[in-house]
């Protein structure tokens, strides 16, 4: 059972100009200014950061980015580095989402240099892994998940462990943009959040591991938030389609019991 506050990100992909992502935090915002039970993170596109970063200021929400590079500056046409995000007010970075895995050929190496680079720069990554439905048909769930961790936390040591979440998405419960896509069961995404917890504590012992946050992504909704935010390795969620509302990611902010 883990000790730590719940987090709540929402991962907008490529998705809201910026002027939408004005619109959606003022009207979010307004909806759980009162929450003190859980941190809240949105994750906007790189072009909406600066807009989000001046609306949130003062409040109860942070700011994420989707994705970095791990240099601090350079030659690197096309891409952003965490001295950028820290300047624009970001706290948390998601690295090694499923879908630039598949879709920008991400590997465990990368993701790790990523990491790496995150903590340096005192930004908190949302570290993304997950067994894809083939790994999960052939009875390979654990060593999936096991081979992520194990590379994408190579050089990660017991002091800096507890600084990172690590979202636990099943890439098979992923959205991908329909709403009436199935999310793992509760137990099935317990059984993961477990196994994750348990090789933390392999890695960098119990008391790691308890404070480690291991939140679920893959199709959270209102409808099945409360259910999968009340299972004791369950630390909070990365939501993806049902954050582009404001009322939908409000109440599953507000689905979080401590
Ligand atoms: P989803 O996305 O909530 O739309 O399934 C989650 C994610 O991919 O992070």
């Amino acid at each position: 059972m883990a000790i730590v506050k719940k987090l709540i990100a929402a991962n907008w992909k490529m998705n809201k100009t910026a002027d939408e992502a004005v619109l959606f935090v003022e009207e979010f915002k307004k909806l759980v200014n009162n929450i003190k039970n859980a941190e809240i993170v949105i994750c906007p596109p790189f072009t909406a950061l600066q807009a989000v970063s001046n609306e949130i200021k003062g409040g109860n929400v942070d700011l994420g980015a989707q994705n970095m590079h791990f240099e601090s500056a350079g030659a690197y046409t096309g891409e952003i580095s965490p001295l950028m995000l820290k300047g624009i007010g970001c706290e948390y970075v998601i690295l090694g989402h499923s879908e630039r895995r598949e879709i920008f050929n991400e590997n465990d190496f990368l993701i790790n240099k990523k990491v790496v680079a995150a903590l340096s720069h005192s930004l908190k990554p949302i570290l993304c892994i997950g067994e894809n439905l083939e790994q999960r048909k052939n009875g390979k769930t654990e060593e999936a998940l096991e081979n992520q961790l194990k590379n994408c936390l190579k050089n990660i040591t017991k002091n800096q462990i507890s600084k990172i979440n690590i979202a636990y998405e099943p890439v098979w419960a992923i959205s991908r943009g329909n709403p009436n896509h199935k999310a793992a069961t509760a137990d099935d995404a317990e059984s993961g959040h477990k196994f994750i917890r348990s090789m933390i504590a392999k890695m960098h012992g119990e008391s790691a591991a308890k404070n480690t946050r291991i939140i679920y992504g893959g199709s959270m909704k209102p409808e099945n938030a409360k259910e999968l935010l009340a299972m004791p390795d369950i630390d909070g969620g990365l939501v993806g389609n049902a954050s582009l509302d404001p009322k939908s990611f409000a109440e599953i902010v507000k689905s979080v019991r401590l």
